[in-house]
């Protein structure tokens, strides 16, 4: 079933949106607090080992209905069973989107023209889990004899981003592999990760969904070179030994050489972005162990039965992205910031990047004509307490308006409660001073207190207010493990799907990443041969003075 292409700006829900926005546009946060002593009650969820305070939006129950009624009018409803059930929703591509189904129970029907593909999935996680345990175990081994003590993931996009996060994410719960990642086609990248690494003690496994990409290509023969090179004594058989791949491209893994039993599959209604949960997270799987990788499907399956059963207002990836359309779509915020109070999480911003902007980073509607509205928000982030040493001046006291996702955990994985609590007191500082910030008379108080000069003072004052009423949620977990990282994944991707039904866009395409790859292609021939042909002025002028000067 094809999904609906309703423009959102033409419904009800959304004019209502509009003339509710000139009355909220001005209103206080901290006054709606003090109005509602209950406000609390009403704007937060918990679900799991989940609670997610969304009081500190510029929000009251009128926006929530008003927004609840444009998620009914687009039909998120139906989108969302189309989604699970393995309907045709990336249309421009034909296929289905079903990275849920990676995670589904085993017991799961899930039908992909008209074929259940709940078994095959399980055959490819027990080949997963076999492997692992093969290569954490020692019992496989490298060309010499000796197990493997190094873990290389050669890909790029959704074939790096998501394993890399996630490896980083449960570092704590790591094994002995030392585990590395390839991705960018410069050189100098793979050549510092080369030498770290001992041959016969080394697996690689390249991750490319098409086995064409040509980062991915590249590096993984500029490795497999490396590998054959002849100090180490090693023959074309060894590589099928050290290498191994997942692909939906079986025929391409195997001309690399290697051996067709070491291809882990995927499939085509796997997106890049949303592939960690399948084979490509291999390398999650070999640095924390079979069990802990199963846990994070776990964790992911059970947000997916959260997002696909729950009520919109109590549910979790739909309240989020309702409150992103109500500050993109009518305060006009630009972008959106994302915190996570654990070092843990530091490549959660990039990771996320990708899966929002790579899916909704649009600007066709699913009818094909151009929107006349905002789209894809921009995502960014750092962990706190360093973002605050670094940009929170600019969400303080700029001029933009950067709703923010505050993500903490209760327990400390090292039970360090001296730094733990440290870094609480900072993450709920934080969002308190964002939605409060400091009035005039505060500041005055501040400086009598201090005996500063009345002209000191008057100098000052306009410098040290801040007005305060930035909006942020504030997600609270109980503990990070690999179970509560699969939800909080799951929870994004699905805001990131409510967004894209709401917008009417495809959001699991990316034509757009297409046109500079043919150029550099072309640029790329343009340079091997010196000759450099039609461009505009610019870029042969560019092109031209690198050419000189290489
Ligand atoms: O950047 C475009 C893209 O297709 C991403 O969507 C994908 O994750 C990445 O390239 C890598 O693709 P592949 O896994 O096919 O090498």
């Amino acid at each position: 079933m094809a999904l609906n292409t309703i423009n959102p700006t033409e419904t009800n829900a959304w004019k209502k949106l509009e003339m509710h926005y000139n009355e909220m546009q001005k209103a206080s946060m901290s006054e709606l607090f003090q109005l509602d002593a209950t406000r609390t009650e009403k704007f937060n969820l918990k679900w799991n080992d989940f609670l997610i305070d969304y009081s500190k939006n510029i929000i009251n129950q009128e926006t929530l209905q008003l927004l609840q009624e444009l998620a009914d009018e687009v039909g998120l409803k139906s989108a969302i069973s189309d989604y699970f059930e393995g309907a045709i929703i990336n249309q421009t591509e034909n296929r289905a989107v079903l990275h849920t189904a990676l995670r589904a129970q085993e017991s799961a029907i899930i039908n992909v023209e008209g074929q259940n593909v709940v078994s095959e999935i399980y055959e490819v996680k027990n080949k997963i889990k076999a492997f692992t345990n093969e290569v954490t175990s020692g019992a496989r081994t490298g060309y010499t004899g000796k197990p493997f003590t190094d873990v290389v993931n050669i890909g790029i996009g959704g074939s790096d981003l998501g394993p890399a996060m996630a490896v980083e994410a449960l570092q704590f719960y790591k094994n002995h592999l030392n585990v590395h990642f390839v991705s960018n086609v410069d050189g100098d990248h793979v050549n510092e990760v080369i030498k770290k690494l001992n041959p016969e003690t080394t697996l690689f496994v390249i991750v490319s969904k098409t086995f064409t990409t040509q980062e991915t290509l590249t590096n993984s023969e500029t490795i497999k070179k490396w590998f054959l090179s002849q100090d180490f004594g090693t023959t074309q058989e060894d590589i099928a030994k050290h290498f191994v791949a997942v692909s939906t491209n079986i025929q391409k893994a195997t001309e690399f050489g290697i051996n067709p039993n070491n291809v882990f599959p995927m499939w085509d209604w796997v997106g890049g972005r949303f592939s960690l949960w399948s084979a490509v997270g291999l390398t999650i799987s070999l640095a924390v162990g079979y069990d802990n990788f199963d846990e994070l499907l776990q964790g992911a399956n059970e947000m997916d039965e959260h997002f696909k059963t729950e009520e919109f207002d109590k549910n979790m990836p739909v309240i989020l992205a309702l409150l992103s359309i109500w500050y993109n779509n009518f305060f006009g915020a630009e972008s959106e910031a994302l915190i996570p109070y654990t070092q843990y999480l530091q490549k959660l911003a990039p990771y996320l990047q990708q899966g929002t902007m790579e899916s909704n980073g649009k600007s066709v509607g699913r009818d094909g004509k151009p929107v006349n509205y905002q789209t894809g928000t921009i995502i960014w982030g750092e962990p706190g307490t360093n973002a605050q040493h670094a940009f929170f001046q600019l969400i303080h006291q700029g001029t933009k308006l950067i709703p923010a996702d505050f993500i903490g955990f209760i327990t400390p994985l090292y039970g360090d409660n001296d730094h733990h609590d440290k870094l609480m007191s900072n993450f709920f500082a934080q969002t308190e001073a964002l939605m409060h910030g400091k009035t005039e008379t505060q500041v005055q108080a501040e400086f009598d207190k201090q005996g500063v000069s009345a002209e000191k003072a008057k100098f000052l004052l306009p410098f040290k207010v801040f007005s305060g009423n930035k909006p942020t949620n504030t997600i609270l977990i109980q503990k990070l493990s690999p179970k509560t990282l699969g939800s909080l994944i799951s929870m994004y991707e699905h805001k990131i799907f409510v967004q894209g039904i709401i917008w009417n866009i495809f959001s699991f395409d990316q034509w757009g990443v297409e046109l500079g790859k043919q150029l550099a292609n072309s640029i790329l021939e343009e340079i091997n041969t010196k000759t450099v042909k039609n461009h505009d002025n610019s870029t042969a002028f560019l092109l031209n003075h690198f050419l000189i000067n290489k």
